[in-house]
């Protein structure tokens, strides 16, 4: 198949390099010359594992290319993505004027019948905009289809989501693309679920909410279990057995962050709003994952009594593990508070510090540590705020020893609290 993916974001770059690595032969288009002139260099503007050698290996291989102009990627394409970003508003609402200056564009230069696909979070009713645009700035009246075709990529593993997905959501207005739809991602064997348009829309948006909404209720359990001398992971394990529960995202800590799913609990709230209904139950989402920040900086309170002046080691500046992605992050939220209060912070991350760095400068309040293991150096606490797996490998007795008071806030719940004890740490975590 012949594709076209409109945008070199995180989305459309990692769905253009696995489309060709599938075999089809993919044009990745951007607007930004830059950018594309780095990705022809063999440059990667983002991090995400496994994504470099995929790009190298396709482009060698004759199946991926790039442009900076959509006419070149529609012109030589059957099936045309859209992946643009769909950044927040002001009020929480979509600002879908990227998604209408790229169905502009297409429209303009299609001369024969295109399957128009957004793979960008919209929100619903969407896809009925996209038809009536294309319809309107199509001069040759040519025939097109519009799908809804929404991705569910984690950063740090959009390669293996993509490669190996949990289901494909196809939304239609008649039965025509799907046939080219099914060729795409046929090597995948993974259910495909067929389905309208709209109802594709509000799949995305739901299945977002769904799983912020599962970490805040996780998040409202731990602090009934601090309360109640109880232990988050094992309440945790014991209802995630339930199939129809499941464990996954059912983990405690300080709070969800990151692209995605902030702005997508506002938008379906704001989306539901304008369809007439108040979806309270996610403002609550929302309210207790702020709270689970503001809970755990108490915590450091007490224990630290005055924070001004402390100095804090921090383990994590990304919002999750394996990305340098810094967008709404816990852990930079959680330094940014305690800068506020006077701190003084030792921080380090594995693949986050330089992104990091143009949110918190550094400077007499905050510096870099490149070297994990080093990072207690000389502190009164030291705080995991990011669930990187090496943290656990951290050299704790290096650690206690090179602080002027062993007291670790663990705000990723990855060491265990006897064990810590065991080893001559004051340890905090979450709901345990
Ligand atoms: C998410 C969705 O998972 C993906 O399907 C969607 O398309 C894009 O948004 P992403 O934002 O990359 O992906 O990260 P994800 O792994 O979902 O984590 C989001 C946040 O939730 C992180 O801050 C993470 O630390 C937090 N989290 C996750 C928890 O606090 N507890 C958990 O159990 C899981």
């Amino acid at each position: 198949m012949r594709i076209a993916i409109i945008g070199t974001g995180y989305v459309g770059l990692v769905t253009g390099a696995c489309f060709a690595d599938i075999g089809h032969r993919v044009i990745c288009v951007d607007n930004n010359a830059e950018k594309v002139k780095l990705l022809r260099a063999g440059g990667i503007p983002i991090y995400e594992p496994g994504l470099e050698d995929l790009v190298a290996r396709n482009v060698a291989a004759r199946r991926l290319s790039f442009s900076d102009t959509v006419a070149e990627g529609v012109n030589q394409s059957e099936v045309v993505f859209i992946a643009v970003p769909t950044p927040p508003l002001p009020d929480g609402s979509v600002d879908l004027s990227f998604i209408e200056g790229v169905a502009r564009e297409i429209a303009a230069c299609m001369t024969s019948y295109k399957i128009v696909v957004d793979k960008s979070t919209v929100p619903v009713k969407t896809g009925e905009k996209v038809v009536e645009t294309i319809r309107r700035y199509n001069q040759a009246k040519v025939e097109f289809d519009v799908v809804s075709n929404p991705e569910f990529l984690r950063e740090g593993f959009a390669v293996e989501d993509l490669m190996r997905p949990d289901r494909i959501v196809i939304g239609v207005q008649s039965p025509r693309p799907v046939p080219a739809m099914r060729e795409i991602y046929a090597p995948l064997e993974a259910p495909l679920v067929v389905t309208d348009i709209n109802s594709a829309e509000l799949i995305k948006h739901a299945a977002n909410s769904f799983l912020a909404l599962k970490i805040s209720y996780i998040n409202a359990i731990s602090v009934i279990c601090e309360a109640a001398g109880a232990n988050v992971q094992e309440v945790a394990n014991g209802i995630g057995l339930d199939q129809r529960i499941g464990r996954r995202f059912l983990d405690a800590g300080i709070g969800f962050g990151g692209s995605c799913f902030p702005k997508d609990l506002s938008a379906f709230i704001k989306i539901a709003e304008q369809l007439g209904y108040d979806f309270g139950l996610l403002k609550e989402v929302q309210r207790i994952n702020q709270e689970q920040m503001q809970r755990f900086v108490r915590k450091l309170a007490d224990t630290l009594w005055v924070i001004k002046d402390k100095r804090i080691g921090v383990l994590g500046l990304a919002f999750k593990q394996n990305t340098d992605d810094v967008r709404l992050s816990p852990a930079i939220a959680l330094c940014e508070h305690l800068l506020r209060e006077g701190a003084r912070l030792r921080v380090h991350d594995p693949q986050a510090m330089e992104k990091a760095k143009t949110i918190l400068p550094p400077g007499k309040t905050v510096a870099y540590v490149a070297e994990r293991d080093a990072v207690a150096e000389g502190c009164d606490a030291l705080v995991v705020a990011t669930e990187w797996p090496e943290f656990k490998q951290l050299d704790l007795e290096r650690a206690r020893r090179s602080m002027t008071h062993p007291i670790m806030f663990d705000g990723r719940n990855l060491f265990d609290p006897q064990e810590m004890e065991r080893l001559g740490w004051v340890y905090k975590s979450v709901g345990r």
